[in-house]
C-alpha cells in the first residue's frame, strides 16, 4: 500500500524516513538525497536534536523546486518534559521553527511519560512528573487547539498500549489518527493493531529494520539480529531482494507506515525501493511466524529507583 488514508481523506506516504540518530552533519545530505529520490514523508522529533538541519535541507529543496511544501508530509513529536498544557505550544512553535515550515502534518505525544520543563532526560525520580497528576488527556486537550489553529493538521500519539488508547479516547474532541510504536517480525503487536484498527487510528511501525545503530546503553547483551534471521534472509535470497527491504514491504502488507532510518544513498534508495516489493502468502506466514514480543526499544531507560515508569506500567502488560 503505498498511502495510508486519513479521515478527513489526507494521504499519509506509507513508506517515510526515519531520523532517529540520523547525526548532525549527516542528516542534511540524507534529506536532500532522499527528498531527491522520491520520499515524501519525513518522521522527525524534537528529542533527537536534528530538526534544524531537517529544515535547512527541507527549505534547501524546496527553493531548488525538488519538492513542494505540500507534497511532504512532516511528522514531528512532542518531548516529555513539555506536556504541561502551557508548554505545549510553545514546543510546536519551536519545532515549526527548526523545520522552517508554517504547519505539521502530524504532530505526536512522543512517549506515555513526562518529565519537570527543561529535564531532556532524568538521572532520577526527581525528574519526572507521575501521569496520575499530569494525565495525557491534559496534554491532548492542549493539542487540540493547535490543529484548530491549523498549525498541525492531524494529531496522534506514540508508544500508546491499548490500555491508554482506551482511557484516552473518551477523553478527547479530536481523536488521534496514528499511533507510533515499534512493530518488526520481532514485535507484531497482533492486539494493538487489532484494536487500533476498530478504532480507525493507523500505526506507523518504527525501528522497523531492528534499530541496530541504537547506542550501546539501549542495546541488551544476545539479542536477536532482525536483519540477519534466517527467514528473513533466506525470502530476501529468493526474490533477490535485501533482508530490509524483506522487512519494509512485510510492514507494509500489514497496512502500516514505516520509517526506516538511514544516511546511507544506496541504503536510502533500496528502502525506497521495497514499495515495490511484494510478498507471497507463503513468504507473510513464515514471517508471521517470527513473532517473539521481542522489543529493541525496551523503555528501560525510563526506569530509575523511586521514579515513576516501570515497564510493566509503561506497556502495560
Ligand atoms: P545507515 O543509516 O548507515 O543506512 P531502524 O530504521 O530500524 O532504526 O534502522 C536503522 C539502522 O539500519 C541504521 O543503522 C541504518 O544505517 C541501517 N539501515 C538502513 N537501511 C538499511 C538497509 N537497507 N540495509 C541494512 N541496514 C540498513
Amino acid at each position: 500500500m503505498s498511502h495510508l488514508t486519513l479521515s478527513n481523506g489526507d494521504r499519509l506516504p506509507a513508506l517515510g524516513l526515519g531520523t532517529w540518530k540520523s547525526r548532525p552533519g549527516e542528516v542534511y545530505e540524507a534529506v536532500l538525497e532522499a527528498l531527491r529520490l522520491g520520499y515524501r514523508h519525513l518522521d522527525c522529533a524534537a528529542i533527537y536534536g536534528n530538526e534544524a538541519e531537517i529544515g535547512r535541507a527541507l527549505a534547501d529543496s524546496i527553493a531548488a523546486g525538488v519538492v513542494r511544501r505540500e507534497e511532504v508530509w512532516l511528522t514531528s513529536k512532542l518531548w516529555n518534559d513539555a506536556h504541561a498544557p502551557a508548554d505545549v505550544e510553545p514546543a510546536l512553535r519551536r519545532t515549526l521553527q527548526d523545520l522552517q515550515t508554517p504547519y505539521l502534518d502530524l504532530y505526536l505525544i512522543h512517549w506515555p511519560i513526562c518529565f519537570k520543563p527543561g529535564v531532556v532526560f532524568p538521572d532520577d525520580a526527581s525528574g519526572f512528573v507521575a501521569l496520575a497528576d499530569l494525565p495525557l488527556a491534559a496534554t491532548w486537550g492542549a493539542l487540540e487547539p493547535l490543529r484548530d489553529a491549523g498549525l498541525v493538521r492531524h494529531l496522534g500519539v506514540s508508544n500508546l498500549s491499548v490500555a491508554k488508547l482506551a482511557d484516552l479516547l473518551p477523553r478527547c474532541r479530536i481523536r488521534p489518527e496514528v499511533n507510533q510504536v515499534e512493530l518488526h517480525p520481532y514485535l507484531q503487536q497482533p492486539a494493538l493493531a487489532a484494536y487500533c484498527r476498530a478504532e480507525g487510528i493507523h500505526l506507523t511501525a518504527y525501528s522497523p529494520l531492528g534499530s541496530p545503530d541504537r547506542p550501546a546503553g539501549l542495546k541488551a547483551d544476545g539479542e536477536p539480529v532482525l536483519l540477519t534471521d534466517p527467514v528473513v534472509t533466506a525470502i530476501a535470497g529468493r526474490l533477490g531482494a535485501s533482508p530490509a527491504q524483506v522487512l519494509l514491504a512485510w510492514a507494509l502488507a500489514q497496512g502500516h507506515a514505516v520509517i526506516p532510518k538511514s544516511v546511507n544513498p544506496a541504503r536510502l534508495a533500496q528502502n525506497l525501493e521495497a514499495r515495490s516489493l511484494s510478498l507471497s502468502a507463503e513468504d507473510l506466514a513464515a514471517l508471521a511466524g517470527l513473532d517473539r514480543h521481542r522489543r529493541y526499544v525496551s523503555g528501560d531507560g525510563f526506569v530509575v529507583p523511586g521514579g515513576p515508569v516501570t515497564l510493566a506500567n509503561l506497556w502495560d502488560e
